[in-house]
């Protein structure tokens, strides 16, 4: 269990705040932030990405969790916002969040979203390829203010967990390898030939919850030296890296991620290093974290239900499942789970935990140990403030859970369950002759 929480009369407290009031005051499943932990990892990204030679830029990847109340958050504390679609730029504009720090990414943004982001006068738009270019310059006619451009390049480095790869890993569907200088300058001076965009530079994202800084070490220094030739062979000024994202996080005691200040103090060493050793003229280096804000500040709430006993399984069903956490399944990811009604006995009880949905692959865990359990129990699960909610689904007709912040014993609800009424909102019953045989 995190030290974080706290035990009193058996019970857990996230923020001073308990799980069964917080099961009774919001009904569960529930998704909960404890808000004084993301506010403290929010401050550590601010104090420690920072140089005395560059200017930094912290972007928040709200695919990680979007919603109107961490806009609200991410524009406090100063960082810009990733965006990768028209909803989630939608929600920037609906939060208030000041657009010309906007970043929009993503393979295939539509010509609506294209021309979305120029109306809104997002401040940066990250090139994925080609065709993407020219729609952009197309479109670009009369927008409010200069829009900035950085490209999506493939430095061929693939980092996974514990590991990571160079190699010349050129079929990515993002962005263009750094081995295609053709093709990369091709998209270069498409940019430039409107005078209302402005290329900055380039953007590079290597993998998801990396551990080994050697990885993004690797990256840095690929990034700068692919520039100084590109910059060399064709005179292209580049004042902008965006190195993505991708810090590793614990979700159990098997995963030891590197602390957060010296992940950013890395990073900017590094940049500073090998700008100077190559020459560069980058002024600006920038990061995109998603996962390492938000996802250990994040926990899950169940009510334990039936339980069954099967020859080699112990079940415990919950009230939600693949529906609110879909990675256990996707993924095969592992969580730290609680009995938050018993926490303070010994972990002896070996079980599956198993969701609500019509599928047997419905799982949150195949096999994890939690304390003594009964029916009506709750169950905690850690570490889950990323990509749950943001991957959540209606399958089966299951209504996506309420989100709080705790913050000292305070609840603040910040999205509310869906209900009956919405799960239908959007269909239309039909004149029933149509079904005439
Ligand atoms: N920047 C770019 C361009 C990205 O594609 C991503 C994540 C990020 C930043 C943020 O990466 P982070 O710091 O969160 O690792 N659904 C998967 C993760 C997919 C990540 C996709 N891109 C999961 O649940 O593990």
């Amino acid at each position: 269990m995190k030290d974080t929480l706290k035990i009193q009369n058996h019970e857990i407290y996230i923020s001073d705040t308990s799980v069964r009031t917080l099961a009774s005051e919001c009904s569960t499943p529930l998704y909960i932030y404890d808000l004084p932990a993301l506010k403290q990892r929010m401050a550590e990204f601010k104090d420690h990405f920072v140089s005395n030679t560059l200017k930094t830029h912290v972007i928040y990847a709200s695919k990680a969790f979007s919603c109107l109340a961490m806009n609200q958050l991410v524009s406090q504390y100063g960082f810009s916002l990733d965006v990768v679609s028209g909803g989630e730029l939608y929600t920037a504009l609906q939060s208030n969040f000041d657009l010309s720090r906007v970043y929009f990414h993503g393979n295939n943004k539509s010509d609506d979203e294209l021309n979305m982001a120029i109306e809104l006068g997002v401040g940066t738009i990250v090139v994925d390829n080609l065709m993407e270019a020219k729609r952009l310059v197309r479109f670009c006619e009369n927008p409010k203010h200069k829009i900035h451009v950085l490209l999506r390049v493939n430095p061929g480095i693939e980092a996974h967990t514990h590991k990571y790869i160079q190699t010349a890993f050129i079929d990515s569907k993002f962005g263009i390898s750094t081995l295609d200088t053709d093709e990369i300058k091709a998209v270069i001076d498409t940019i430039q030939t409107n005078s209302n965009l402005q290329f900055d530079g380039f953007h590079a994202h290597i993998g998801s919850q990396i551990f080994e800084l050697d990885a993004f070490k690797a990256e840095i220094e690929k990034i700068c030296q692919f520039v100084q030739e590109f910059q060399n062979q064709t005179k292209i000024q580049v004042r902008t890296l965006d190195f993505g994202g991708g810090f590793g996080v614990r979700y159990t005691d098997e995963d030891q991620p590197v602390e957060i200040a010296l992940v950013c103090k890395t990073i900017v060493s590094e940049a500073e290093k090998q700008i100077a050793a190559y020459e560069l003229s980058v002024e600006e280096i920038c990061i995109e974290p998603g996962r390492s804000i938000i996802a250990e500040a994040g926990y899950q709430l169940y009510t334990i239900g039936d339980l069954k006993q099967t020859p080699n399984r112990n079940y415990i069903f919950v009230d939600g499942g693949m529906t609110d956490n879909i990675r256990p399944v996707l993924y095969q990811a592992d969580y730290d789970f609680d009995i938050a009604t018993n926490a303070d006995a010994p972990k002896t009880k070996t079980v599956c935990i198993a969701g609500k949905c019509c599928e047997s692959g419905d799982l949150l865990a195949e096999n994890t140990l939690v304390q003594p359990y009964q029916t009506n129990d709750l169950l905690l699960v850690s570490s889950t403030g990323a990509y749950g909610y943001s991957m959540a689904s209606n399958y089966n007709k299951l209504a996506i859970p309420s989100v709080v912040f705790v913050d000292h014993g305070k609840i603040i609800p910040i999205i509310k369950r869906q209900t009956y009424q919405d799960l239908i909102q959007r269909e239309n019953l039909i004149d029933q002759d149509l079904f005439s045989l």
